[in-house]
């Protein structure tokens, strides 16, 4: 009998999971019920939110198999760094092939794997403990997205022909905590950390609706990555000071900037554009994504710092600095444009209802670690292409052990000089 209620796990307990926790009030039949996180008392709050909000009743788990183990739990969200990725699949795996516990479902955070080794590995292991997947891209579920793909396919693409350019930024000041700027840790720079977005924004808005991904084939990529602001010596130091010591940007940095283009032909051989840039140098009101399409006789544009309500300081007004407007804040003064609900206008809540409904359902999310592992292998290409500062055809050799130099610590854009 299909299951009415979904009991949800989180793993880790930071930035991302309370994004999970708060849209989870726009999520009808599941409830939040674990938290797991090295840091008890981020675990012990984020409870707290979840109890607060009515979104269900969470405990506080000591470990990701003894959480697993609770017959409450139907599934498990990965919320945790990059670099636990695989540490916590395979603890999860273990759990259900040891029969300590039962899970219907794992819902992961992206990048899937920080490179295509990783990211496969993840969707091995999930199918081998026969559970069923889905992959955390919450850009396809915003509003804007959903409704765009919908009426542009509707009226302009069944009428005048399929929309053949996509262009997607997503661009902020820098990420909130010392890992994410950790080549290794992370597994890149800005490509990896947010470019996962955008490539997967423009080829689902790209794809005719309820056409699968393999519609369009990639082709060719090239890409450009370099670093703009981080690694000037004030930027840097503010780096090392804030990391305790250990990011150090004049001898091993990241990307702040990247640029791609994929090339993809569709299923009657039309040739598609995909544009991306991405970067942490960015300083405007917050993050800003943006995503244009263009077709024969129509176009797409969203914007997500146009928004309709924007509010004025005077400069008389002081307070502290916070992200109550807007995520990645940089300022409380001036005209402000605040984002009114952001885990509905990102995409949160409508990605976290087809997760527990496709989980309910039994039946395998739109949205999986197949995604993920494509994304990855597009994000992989990207930096091989920006590496070799040319363009190089998809799947390029090599992609599958390939680990880019800015994960091995050894990319410094400075030496080249
Ligand atoms: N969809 C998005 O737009 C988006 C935005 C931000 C982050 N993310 C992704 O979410 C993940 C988490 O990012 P974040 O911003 O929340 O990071 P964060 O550093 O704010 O929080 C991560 C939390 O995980 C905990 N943790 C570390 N190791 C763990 C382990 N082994 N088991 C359980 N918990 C562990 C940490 O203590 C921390 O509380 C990353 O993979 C990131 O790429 C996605």
């Amino acid at each position: 009998m299909a299951r009415k209620r979904l009991g949800v796990g989180i793993v880790g307990a930071g930035f991302i999971a309370n994004f999970h926790i708060r849209s989870w009030v726009g999520v009808r039949d599941a409830d939040i019920l674990g938290i797991v996180d090295p840091h008890e008392d981020r675990a012990v709050k984020s409870a707290r939110v979840a109890r607060s909000l009515g979104v269900g009743d969470a405990k506080v788990f000591k470990s990701v198999t003894e959480m697993v183990a609770e017959p409450a739990i139907d599934a498990v969200w990965i919320c945790a760094p990059n670099f636990t990725r695989l540490e916590i699949m395979k603890e999860i795996v273990n759990a259900v092939e040891s029969g300590k516990g039962e899970l219907i479902g794992v819902a992961c955070e992206k990048p899937l794997g920080r490179n295509v080794a990783e990211a496969r590995k993840m969707l091995e292991l999930v199918q081998k403990a026969g559970i069923l997947d889905g992959y955390l891209e919450d850009q396809l579920f915003t509003p804007a997205v959903m409704r765009g793909k919908e009426i542009i396919w509707a009226r302009g693409a069944s009428t005048t022909g399929r929309p053949y350019l996509a262009r997607a930024a997503e661009e902020h000041g820098g990420p909130h905590m010392p890992w994410f700027w950790d080549g290794e840790l992370q597994g890149g720079g800005v490509i990896n950390d947010m470019m996962c977005h955008s490539v997967e924004t423009a080829r689902f808005i790209l794809t005719q609706p309820g056409a699968d991904r393999n519609t369009l084939t990639p082709v060719k990529v090239n890409a450009y990555t370099t670093c703009l602001k981080w690694q000037q010596k004030q930027y840097a130091k503010i780096l090392k000071d804030t990391s305790k010591g250990t990011l150090d940007y004049i001898n091993r940095p990241a990307e702040d900037f990247g640029r791609a283009l994929i090339e993809y032909r569709d299923e009657k051989g039309q040739t598609l554009v995909v544009e991306c840039t991405t970067s942490w140098s960015f300083v405007g009101a917050g993050l800003r994504l943006s995503l244009e399409l263009l077709g024969p006789e129509y176009s797409l544009a969203i914007n997500t710092l146009d928004t309709g309500l924007k509010i004025f300081f005077s400069r008389n007004v002081k307070g502290k600095e916070g992200e109550d407007l807007v995520e990645k804040q940089n300022a409380e003064m001036g005209l402000m444009p605040v984002v009114a609900n952001e885990e509905s206008e990102y995409g949160y809540e409508a990605e976290n209802r087809h997760m527990v409904q496709s989980f309910l359902a039994g039946k395998r999310p739109d949205e999986n670690f197949s995604d993920g592992v494509n994304v990855t292998e597009l994000l992989m290409a990207a930096y091989m292409s920006a590496e070799q500062d040319k363009t190089v055809p998809f799947p390029p050799p090599g992609l599958e052990k390939f680990v880019p130099a800015v994960a091995r610590g050894k990319w410094n854009p400075m030496k080249n000089k």
